[in-house]
């Protein structure tokens, strides 16, 4: 049996007051956690899910990007440091960059992900291959950039090529992919075009002609949901919920998957006055590409 936890968008903020770091898109960013986002992303709730995740008994962590908000020097240390202590139980971490890891063009510029994070990637921005304790294939699949204003990712012709590569290479049977952006477009109303994966349709193509079980998992949107693939059936998707958040239709929380003798199963955990883990989820029938 191998147990994997899934956790995403933990968005780790600090409101920047110094005007010269507010000459980009931070501005907005900035303004929007003034206004919103600091009142329902409840990051002082990370203190509990460390003391919870000895319990949770994991053989491997994995994270899905958006670790910060708007990717300044100071959530990235938050971030680090939380990490780090998760790491100090002593189970493998593997990570993928989001959107706001890259909020701006200088954060991509000073390699602040790789910065704080480069002992735990391979190379970023470069698909990697890594097994799981089991034995299952990892295959991360980097799919965020900085954007002048959208929230849109993006895999370019090479890291597609990459990725077919990797896929080619890896053993037979079940395996896991860690992306930041949903390769399906559910839950459909986080599908929009300035928030989708471009180039998102070939990676579900590629991921689908190989016809073998695919489990991908994904962030972003936010909330907890699990697709299989109509079109191709061995295509199974999870997004999980962002860790630390409690907004409306959006509780905060995290997936928690359980590989037995090829059979997955999945359950979600969600945050109301403590950790909560909620029934084993089946997954939903409607689907569509991006
Ligand atoms: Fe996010
Ligand atoms: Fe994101």
């Amino acid at each position: 049996m191998t147990r994997i936890i899934h956790i995403t968008d933990l968005h780790f903020w600090h409101i920047v007051r110094n005007p010269l770091l507010l000459c980009n898109k931070r501005i907005l960013g900035n303004l929007n956690l003034l206004l919103r986002r600091q009142h329902y992303v409840h990051q002082e709730r990370a203190q509990s899910f460390i003391d919870l995740f000895p319990s949770l008994e994991a053989d491997a962590l994995l994270i899905g990007g958006d670790l910060t908000t708007t990717a300044t020097e100071a959530e990235y240390r938050q971030a680090a440091v939380f990490v780090n202590t998760l790491a100090q139980f002593g189970i493998p971490v593997y990570m993928t960059a989001g959107n706001h890891d890259l909020y701006t063009f200088e954060s991509k510029r000073q390699q602040r992900f790789e910065k704080h994070f480069g002992n735990r990637l391979e190379k970023a921005g470069i698909p990697s291959l890594k097994f799981l304790p089991g034995g299952t294939p990892l295959l991360i699949v980097p799919t965020a950039r900085p954007n002048l204003l959208s929230s849109r990712g993006h895999i370019s012709n090479t890291q597609l090529q990459d990725t077919q590569t990797l896929l080619e290479q890896a053993p037979e049977g079940p395996l896991v992919v860690l992306a930041h952006y949903p390769v399906l477009s559910t839950p459909s109303h986080h599908s929009n075009y300035m928030r989708q994966l471009g180039n998102g349709a070939l990676l579900h193509r590629l991921l689908g002609d190989t016809s073998r079980p695919i489990l991908y998992l994904a962030g972003h949107v936010h909330v907890f949901s699990h697709t299989r693939d109509p079109q191709f059936p061995n295509l199974e998707q999870i997004t999980s919920s962002a860790l630390f958040y409690e907004k409306q239709h959006h509780p905060g929380g995290f997936t928690e998957i359980v590989y037995t003798d090829g059979e997955v199963a999945v359950h979600p955990w969600q945050y109301n006055n403590g950790w909560k883990r909620t029934p084993e989820s089946c997954d939903t029938t409607s689907a569509k590409s991006l």
